[in-house]
C-alpha cells in the first residue's frame, strides 16, 4: 500500500524538483498538493504548482491555495532572485497550461478532507513556510491522529540564507514555525540547511538530467536561473536541492540520519527573528524534532536523478 502523502508548497525550482520526485516515485501517493505564499506571491506558486502537475500529467491530483501571508508579522521578502521572477526561472508560462482550477475548499479544507477520507496516517511534507500547517494543526486538532508524520525542509543549526542564521522557509512565518515544531501530537522531522547545502547537484548531475528525455529537459532548463544564482551568490557551479531531500525521506523513510532535539524559533522582531535554536543539553525537555544532519549524500543525489530521469513520469510530451 503506497504511504499517502500531502505536499504543501510553494513553487519554486526546488519544489518543482521536489513535487516531480514525489510524482514519479511507486512508494506513495500524492493525495493533494497545496500552495503557500513564500519564493513568490500565493497566485505565482499555485498556478506554478498546477504546471508542475500537468507537466508531470498528474492533473488528477487535487491542489488549493493557502495562505497568502504569514500568521502574525508581515514578511514582505520573497525569493525571485534565487528562482525568477515567475518562481520557475523565467520559464513558467512554456510549462503546460493547468488542466484544472484549484480546489474551493482551499488549503487547510482540502488537508482536512484528506485525512478524514485516508484509510492510514497520512505523511505532510511541507516544503515552505509554514503557514497552513500551523492552521491545520490548530483549527484541526483532532486530526493529529490522523497524519503519521510531518517531514518539512526548513531551518539551520548554522548559517542561514536569508539572515546571518535564519532560513527562508522558518524566516517567512517564525511564528507559524514555531507552532509545528513544539507540538507534541505529531512526529516531525527537519531537513534543514545544513544537510541540504552539502548534498549540491554538479554540472555532470544536470546534464544526465537534461538528457533524461524532453520533461527532464524541460525541468533542466528551469532549474538554469537557479544555477546561475548559486554561481553568482555563492561561486558554486552546483545547486542545492533542498525541497527533495524532504520528500525523498517522506518517500523512502529512513533516508535521512536524524538526531533529536527540542526545537524553539526565534519569535522576537530582531536580529536572530526566524532562527531555529536545538536544545542541545542532555534531558532537554519538550517535544523533540528529529532533524536530518547527515546522509549518504551521493546515494541520495543519485536516487533523486533515477526516479525523476525514471518513466512513469516521462508522461507528457513537451515538444
Ligand atoms: C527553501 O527556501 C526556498 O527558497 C526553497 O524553495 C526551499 O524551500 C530553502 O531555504
Ligand atoms: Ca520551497
Amino acid at each position: 500500500m503506497p504511504i499517502p502523502l500531502i505536499i504543501d508548497t510553494d513553487p519554486g525550482v526546488d519544489d518543482a524538483v521536489a513535487l516531480l520526485l514525489a510524482l514519479a516515485s511507486p512508494e506513495v501517493e500524492v493525495r493533494a498538493v497545496t500552495t503557500v505564499f513564500g519564493n513568490v506571491p500565493l497566485p505565482m506558486t499555485t498556478a506554478n504548482a498546477a504546471r508542475v502537475l500537468a507537466l508531470a500529467g498528474r492533473g488528477d491530483v487535487p491542489l488549493a491555495a493557502g495562505a497568502d501571508r504569514p500568521l502574525v508579522h508581515p514578511q514582505p521578502e520573497r525569493a525571485e532572485g534565487w528562482h525568477g521572477a515567475d518562481g520557475l526561472g523565467g520559464l513558467a508560462a512554456g510549462l503546460p497550461e493547468p488542466t484544472a482550477d484549484p480546489d474551493p475548499r482551499g488549503a487547510v479544507g482540502l488537508m482536512a478532507d484528506v485525512l478524514r477520507a485516508a484509510p492510514e496516517p497520512v505523511t505532510i511534507v511541507p516544503i515552505g513556510p509554514l503557514t497552513n500547517i500551523a492552521l491545520l494543526l490548530a483549527l484541526h486538532p483532532g486530526l493529529t491522529g490522523r497524519i503519521d508524520r510531518i517531514v518539512a525542509m526548513g531551518g539551520s543549526l548554522g548559517a542561514g540564507n536569508t539572515t546571518g542564521a535564519a532560513e527562508f522557509n522558518v524566516f517567512s512565518d517564525p511564528e507559524a514555525a514555531h507552532r509545528v515544531f513544539t507540538q507534541a501530537e505529531v512526529p516531525v522531522t527537519l531537513v534543514p540547511l545544513d544537510l541540504t547545502m552539502r548534498c549540491l547537484t554538479d554540472s555532470r548531475w544536470l546534464a544526465e538530467l537534461a538528457a533524461g528525455g524532453p520533461r527532464c529537459a524541460q525541468l533542466a532548463a528551469v532549474i538554469g536561473h537557479y544555477h546561475n544564482a548559486f554561481r553568482t551568490r555563492y561561486g558554486l557551479d552546483a545547486v542545492a536541492l533542498h525541497d527533495a531531500l524532504a520528500v525523498l525521506e517522506a518517500v523512502v523513510p529512513g533516508t535521512l540520519r536524524t538526531t533529536g532535539f527540542p526545537l524553539r524559533v526565534a519569535c522576537d522582531l530582531g536580529p536572530a527573528r526566524g532562527v531555529t535554536v536545538a536544545d542541545r543539553r542532555r534531558a532537554a525537555p519538550g517535544p523533540q524534532v528529529n532533524v536530518a544532519l547527515d546522509a549518504d549524500i551521493p546515494a541520495v543525489l543519485g536516487e533523486v536523478l533515477k526516479r525523476l530521469v525514471t518513466p512513469p513520469c516521462e508522461c507528457v510530451t513537451v515538444f
